[in-house]
């Protein structure tokens, strides 16, 4: 499980449930914030840093006005008539977390400093990063004794530069096609980072949705594979026991489609497995 850095719970609370919990960092804009917030995540306990490296800057925000999603929260007619016609969220979730806890704050995106979701400039706090580069990579990979993963790789020579400064693994991930528009799917480019880097742990992320996309993922070279929105999507359904339900299926899903294409361990798949397309793969060289 690997904790975002832009949840509302404290790190130091998740951990101390599930210690084997991994923390994924959105970098502060100064190397001071950075290094005070990865000597959080050590006090805190965390074994694996996860830093996301595919949004220095603000992505497209189409999505959230489509959905009418608004960061900071705006108070509105639109979000009472949502709120009244949703009462158990209102009450169950909503109510609850204002009752128990105030206003929910980003916990985890600084060392010490807490933003309401609520807030102004909550847009700033979490962009203008581009001027962050592999330097900013390198210090962390000082600082941090733990294991350190990039999250947000999509090129061959970036997977490879992740390796030589001496990463313990990369994600290859586009962020869910949710910020920059017509990046290439993680996908598409696992054979030639596979090959770039070798020897060394890459997984994946972007739309796993069924077993077999996991197989296809792991008989093209990923070794592990990262699921987001299902399991949110069970959450906001079926709670708890939704997430339970959603993994037991994707697992039953995995056995039985190992099972029909005749291996028993996923460590036997290969690129073997898996029939390309013609050319989807030669566009995208090293
Ligand atoms: C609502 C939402 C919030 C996300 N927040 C984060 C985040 O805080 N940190 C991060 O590294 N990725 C974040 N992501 C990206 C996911 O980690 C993941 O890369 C992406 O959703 C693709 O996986 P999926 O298709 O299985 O959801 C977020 C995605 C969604 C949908």
């Amino acid at each position: 499980m690997v904790m975002s850095g832009s949840s509302l719970m404290r790190i130091e609370e998740v951990v101390g449930a599930a210690p084997n919990s991994w923390f994924q960092a959105y970098l502060p804009p100064t190397t001071e914030r950075i290094a005070a917030l990865v000597q959080r995540a050590a006090d805190a306990g965390f074994g694996t840093l996860v830093v996301t490296v595919d949004v220095a800057v603000r992505g497209s925000t189409e999505h959230y006005e489509r959905a009418h999603f608004h960061s900071p929260l705006q108070p509105g007619l639109r979000l009472l008539w949502e709120g009244l016609s949703h009462p158990s969220w209102s009450l169950g979730t909503f109510g609850r977390t204002i009752a128990t806890t105030g206003i929910p704050h980003f916990e985890n995106s600084d060392s010490e400093k807490r933003i309401p979701v609520i807030a102004r400039n909550v847009v700033r706090e979490f962009s203008g990063r581009a001027h962050l580069a592999w330097d900013a990579v390198q210090r962390i990979r000082e600082q941090w004794k733990g294991k350190l993963i990039l999250k947000g790789i999509l090129h061959p020579q970036d997977a490879r530069m992740a390796k030589d400064i001496g990463m313990d693994g990369i994600i290859l991930s586009n962020h869910g096609g949710r910020q920059l528009d017509g990046a290439i799917s993680p996908m598409r480019v696992l054979p030639t980072v596979r090959s770039a880097v070798g020897d060394f742990p890459v997984m994946i992320d972007s739309g796993f949705r069924r077993g077999t996309d996991v197989i296809k993922a792991l008989a093209l070279g990923a070794d592990f594979v990262l699921v987001g929105r299902p399991f949110n999507y069970a959450a906001t359904i079926g709670g708890h026991a939704g997430v339970i339900k959603a993994s037991q299926l994707l697992k039953k899903e995995i056995d039985s489609a190992l099972g029909m294409l005749g291996v028993t361990a996923p460590d036997q798949l290969s690129p073997s497995h898996v029939t390309v397309a013609q050319d989807t793969f030669a566009r995208f060289q090293d």
